[in-house]
């Protein structure tokens, strides 16, 4: 694993936005692993930016979210497929039969299962990551197994906690959702995992002096041969 050391969230945005730049630039037509959350919301305005200048194109770009709520319609706002339109495929030339989520409102067994067969047959170039402050990667919280696959998860109290000033109440914060596995992650060929603030300096902690267990999933990242690990001086601030 690579520790890039920033100043702040605009410095992780910033480093992360050209690791994808040169990505895209130098395989125009990647394959992505995108993650929602507050984490990424400046890379992807930086990136609808590097689109705009000319930088870069989505035309034959695919992507791949990590994860989608189960229970919450597409059209809600509070949907990821909702989100990721909003912060970036509006914005882009991505073709839109490009864009892939895991889909809630079919059975969900189906659903995992065409969703492992997908990323089966279109490896991700490069994966990008936030961290729960739980160690989750994707929605994999806490005792799932390095060996899993797309599945459907019970969502963390933390987890539920933490994604909660994105709704009204803990109570509209919905309860399951549809992740990737572990597995499917580790599979992309590139990982970037970014983690700012204070909030984040336990979970920095845990994961760079901490040990490699299913119970701090993203543990299992020291297995993977190219994972970019991007934070601030907040974030970094509890390391020895
Ligand atoms: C989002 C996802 C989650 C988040 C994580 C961090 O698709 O899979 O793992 O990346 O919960 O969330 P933020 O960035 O809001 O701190």
């Amino acid at each position: 694993m690579k520790v890039i050391y920033t100043k702040d969230y605009n410095e992780i945005s910033e480093v992360c936005t050209d690791l994808i730049i040169e990505q895209l630039q130098e395989k125009s037509d990647s394959i992505l692993g995108l993650a929602t959350g507050s984490s990424p919301i400046k890379v992807y305005q930086n990136l609808i930016k590097a689109y705009e200048d000319k930088q870069i194109s989505f035309k034959d770009v695919k992507t791949y979210n990590l994860d989608e709520y189960i229970g919450i319609d597409k059209q809600n706002e509070n949907s990821y497929f909702y989100f990721m339109h909003d912060q970036l495929f509006n914005h882009i030339d991505i073709d839109h039969c490009n864009v892939n989520f895991p889909e809630t409102n079919i059975d969900h067994q189906l659903a995992c299962d065409n969703y492992n067969e997908k990323l089966f047959n279109n490896k991700v170039d490069l994966q990008l990551l936030g961290i729960g402050t739980n160690g989750h990667i994707g929605f994999n919280e806490p005792g799932t197994s390095f060996e899993s696959t797309t599945h459907v998860i019970e969502l963390d109290i933390q987890t539920r906690l933490d994604n909660q000033s994105f709704f009204n109440s803990l109570e509209e914060v919905p309860t399951h959702a549809i992740t990737m596995g572990i597995k499917n992650i580790l599979d992309a060929k590139k990982i970037i995992i970014i983690a700012s603030g204070l909030k984040k300096a336990p979970t920095i902690k845990r994961l760079l002096e901490g040990e490699r267990s299913e119970e701090f999933p993203a543990s299992i990242l020291f297995d993977h041969d190219e994972v970019y690990l991007i934070i601030d001086e907040e974030a970094a601030s509890l390391l020895d």
